[in-house]
């Protein structure tokens, strides 16, 4: 069966030609060249050090959360993945550290932050092409709910990208998923529960786990008077099963 592509969009307001210039002289250099089908991906020389864990965020929106984690952990390689465009240049300026100044600097920096590679896509493209046990950390932050019945399919935690994920992490890994819609944090303990792959491991899901960083998105709901679910999710041995 041909999988469904469920994005909103993959671009909104126009991006400022000063930081088209960021996406054409900095996304190249930390996008992933995927190799031909059947063969994988060689992680170990793709980041600017030599990482001791790659974690992986899906969907990073705006960047924030990733670019901070990075800053926090810079023995850490991290593949951020992201569809929408504006969202892209936004993590790159970021790590180009030219978000916040006036003069809109979008000459590359030599200290910018070196410890992030992007995939401005679906990140299930990426799949086939990773190794089994590549991430220690995988992030799925605020995914885009579909709350309608007949959308269910869409969400980003059902069965194929739990099965997905689980042979992605390493044996020790950890699948953090957070949500700000009650429904979407139940449908997720119900797919994960279906999967046999993982168990929930935090017991007060109202509390972020430690060195939380948030996201855009959770600030947001946070000031309008939601209150974020997290769940920290352990892979299970699946000999176990
Ligand atoms: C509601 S936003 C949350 C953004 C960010 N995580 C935050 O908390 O601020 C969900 C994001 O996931 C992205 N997304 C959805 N499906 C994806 C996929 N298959 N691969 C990568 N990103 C995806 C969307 O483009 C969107 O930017």
């Amino acid at each position: 069966m041909k999988e469904i592509r469920f994005f909103r969009r993959r671009k909104g307001k126009a991006i400022k030609s000063s930081k088209m210039k960021l996406l054409e002289d900095l996304l190249p250099r930390l996008k992933p060249v995927l190799p031909e089908a059947g063969s994988f991906f060689e992680m170990e020389n793709f980041f600017g050090i030599h990482p001791r864990e790659v974690w992986l965020e899906v969907g990073f929106g705006g960047g924030e959360h990733i670019a901070e984690l990075a800053l926090r952990n810079k023995d850490v390689g991290f593949l951020g993945a992201e569809p929408f465009l504006n969202g892209v240049v936004s993590l790159l300026a970021h790590l180009n550290g030219s978000h916040h100044e006036r003069t809109r600097n979008t000459e590359l920096s030599e200290d910018r932050v070196d410890n992030v590679r992007i995939w401005p896509d679906d990140v299930r493209d990426l799949f086939p092409f990773l190794k089994d046990g590549t991430f220690r950390r995988v992030f799925v932050l605020f995914p885009d709910p579909w709350p309608k019945a007949r959308h269910a399919e869409r969400r980003f935690i059902n069965q194929a990208n739990l099965v997905h994920l689980h042979r992605l992490l390493s044996d020790d890994g950890r699948l953090y998923v957070a949500t700000d819609v009650p429904e979407y944090a139940d449908w997720a303990l119900e797919q994960v529960e279906m999967s046999q792959l993982f168990e929930k491991e935090n017991e007060n899901t109202a509390v972020p786990p430690d060195d939380w960083v948030p996201t855009r998105y959770e600030q947001k709901g946070i000031k309008a008077g939601r209150s974020p679910i997290y769940l920290i999710l352990k892979k299970k041995d699946k000999s176990l099963k």
